[in-house]
């Protein structure tokens, strides 16, 4: 898929004001400063479609942004970001859950986690989550230029073998990196697939 035009639709803490109608979409949820907002630029050749900080807990409304006028693409506040308080900790557990629990026009959460490091027990649980509310994921690593060419598989081999204690088999997955867009034409295919198996298109 190639990507005609891309542009921001709203920002929401409330899910029952997200864009009405049918068109598919798709969340980008992962914890604080995994790279879902630079993810988003670099799909979309926009370097500041959304915001991005090297400070965790930049993105902390549901954002939804138009793609090529027939899709959606979601990027979400982060999870695991320390320096929230207990109480804005819960009001954004419940906003997210309520947008993952309710959005009926969700085709797949993309639950991005970081390759350079070991499976961390947030990111596992939330995939959990996802699957015991039977809403489909796929896992993609960020930051993939920040590993050799040696270590980057071994992480994710690692990473697979933990997800195989928890789960029947390996979610799909995509490795990808903002800085050298590795993988990204490879999402984009991803999501043309999906908006064609499951979008209407
Ligand atoms: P929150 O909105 O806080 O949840 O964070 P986020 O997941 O949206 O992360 P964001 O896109 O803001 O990126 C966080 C930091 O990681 C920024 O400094 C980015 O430049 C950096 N970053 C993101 N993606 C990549 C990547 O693929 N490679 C490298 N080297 N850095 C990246
Ligand atoms: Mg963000």
């Amino acid at each position: 898929m190639k990507i005609k035009s891309a542009n921001f639709v709203m920002s929401n803490s409330d899910i029952s004001k997200c864009p009405k109608g049918n068109i598919p979409e798709y969340a980008f949820i992962g914890r604080s400063n995994v790279g879902k907002s630079s993810l988003i630029n670099a799909l979309t050749n926009k370097k500041s479609l959304a915001k991005t900080s090297g400070k965790p807990g930049k993105t902390q409304l549901i954002n939804h942004f138009k793609i090529n006028e027939r899709w959606h693409l979601v990027d979400l506040p982060g999870y695991g970001y320390a320096r929230v308080s207990k109480t804005s900790k819960k009001t954004f557990q419940k906003f997210i859950t309520d947008y993952f629990a309710l959005r009926e026009q969700l085709i797949c959460a993309f639950v991005l986690v970081d390759s350079r490091h070991d499976p961390q027990k947030i990111d596992l649980e939330f995939m959990e989550w996802l699957g015991t509310n039977g809403i489909p994921f796929n896992i993609i690593f960020t930051k993939s230029d920040k590993l050799t060419k040696h270590t980057l598989p071994t992480h994710i081999e690692n990473y697979k073998l933990k997800m195989l204690e928890i789960w029947e088999e390996m979610p799909p997955y995509l490795i990808t990196s903002s800085t050298n867009k590795n993988g990204c034409q490879e999402l984009l295919d991803c999501i043309e697939e999906m908006n064609i198996k499951y979008g209407g298109f």
